[in-house]
């Protein structure tokens, strides 16, 4: 096992009507701006929760948030924070809302440009509070202190690290009102961050191969049953806390991680839009493929424990643990290959020449260069 700190600071609160908590976390000398996305709150109950828990609150709005945030929107949202002296950022939506806000908490204090904090956190000094509603399991933002910020103007999507929300409210009934799709691309995008921290090395650590088999195995038990029933608040509980468990930095005690499926992902949306989790269902079986030597002993095992792939040879166990995953996005209903989202050969050589050019290194062992990745990227077209 490799040498870790381990802190996360966030408090979890969840549950049904837990929104309401909100009037106690936040001290009422704060001077609060919510940030929301384009409505969906509006039509599901929630904005009227927080707004009936915040009544005696000093708080303004700030709206339009966009899926995949841009940092040109969030430049709106600073100036603002900084001409009215917020102290205190509550972000109200999915893993855009709370990253947008993330971005936000840095640069209000900050004297630069945002997108300077994006290429270089280490200019991070001071971060306002920040808390959130989570409205859609997926990205885990409401318990790390990741943020995924994009850049318009130069199509560029980048991850970058600001602060842990000091507490996060999980309440699984907001979910009722997401629509089918961004259920399966949360549930996609949950089982490949676990991926991206136990598909590596083998034999690192017993606890976090267990920890990480067990959301795996716990989503692939509920996902066909959420599709049958997805207002089922039982089921959307279960979901919600693996997706903040997925990454919350729980499962990457003492570990490598790859990532490599989420850095190629951020290319495609960057270029195309399309959705985050989709992008991942249909990059990780090329991933599972091009680097399946390397990878050989943990898709093994993750065959065994997960999908219960226990006859035939390795190399026949390797190829159907690849062919069960693949099967899990579909069924899902997910598409899984790139012509099938309308996306072909010009995108892989951009991509492709994008890394070269940066010389960037992907992967456990940073061996996933600009042409394996074109080799990955072919191999979903
Ligand atoms: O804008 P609103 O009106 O809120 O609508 C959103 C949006 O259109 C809607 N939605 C959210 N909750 C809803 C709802 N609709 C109905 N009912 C609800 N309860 O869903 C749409 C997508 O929302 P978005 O926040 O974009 O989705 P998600 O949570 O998947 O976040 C994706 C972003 O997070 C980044 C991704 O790259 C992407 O930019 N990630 C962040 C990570 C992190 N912070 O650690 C890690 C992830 O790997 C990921 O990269
Ligand atoms: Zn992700």
């Amino acid at each position: 096992m490799n040498n870790f700190t381990f802190q996360n600071p966030t408090k979890l609160i969840f549950g049904s009507g837990t929104i309401a908590k909100l009037t106690k976390e936040i001290p009422l000398d704060k001077k609060i701006m919510i940030t929301f996305g384009s409505g969906s709150v509006k039509q599901n109950g929630v904005y009227e929760q927080v707004k009936e828990a915040l009544k005696g609150h000093n708080a303004i709005e700030f709206w339009g948030i966009e899926p995949n945030p841009t940092v040109e929107t969030l430049r709106k949202a600073v100036a603002i924070g900084k001409e009215q002296g917020i102290d205190f950022l509550l972000a109200v939506g999915g893993g855009s809302v709370l990253d947008g806000t993330k971005l936000i908490s840095s640069a209000i204090p900050f004297n630069g440009d945002a997108w300077e904090l994006v290429l270089n956190p280490l200019l991070i000094k001071y971060m306002i509070p920040l808390a959130s509603v989570l409205t859609l399991p997926a990205t885990g933002s409401e318990m790390n202190r990741g943020a995924v910020i994009s850049n318009h103007a130069i199509h560029e999507k980048r991850a970058f690290y600001s602060s842990h929300p000091q507490f996060s409210i999980l309440d699984p009934l907001v979910t009722f009102s997401l629509p089918e799709y961004q259920v399966a691309c949360g549930i996609a995008d949950t089982f490949v961050h676990v991926v991206e921290q136990y598909l590596t090395t083998p034999g690192q650590s017993l606890l976090m191969d267990r920890w990480s088999e067990s959301i795996l195995q716990t989503l692939v038990e509920i996902a066909p049953k959420i599709k049958a029933d997805p207002h089922n608040y039982d089921l959307m509980s279960q979901f919600m806390l693996c997706a903040t468990m997925a990454l919350n930095g729980f499962t990457a005690m003492g570990v490598t991680q790859d990532w490599a499926t989420h850095m190629i992902g951020h290319e495609i949306t960057a270029l195309h839009g399309l959705t985050h989790g989709h992008t991942l269902a249909i990059i990780l079986p090329g991933t599972m493929s091009i680097m399946k030597n390397q990878k050989w002993d943990k898709i093994l095992q993750l065959g065994e424990r997960v999908f219960k792939i226990l006859n035939g040879d390795e190399a026949l166990r390797v190829e159907q643990t690849i062919i069960e995953t693949e099967q899990f996005f579909r069924s899902l209903g997910l598409e899984t290959k790139l012509h099938e989202v309308g996306i072909g050969e010009e995108t892989i050589l951009k991509i492709k020449n994008r890394f070269l050019k940066e010389e960037t290194v992907l992967g456990e062992a940073q061996n996933i260069d600009g042409n394996i990745t074109e080799q990955i990227l072919r191999q979903v077209l």
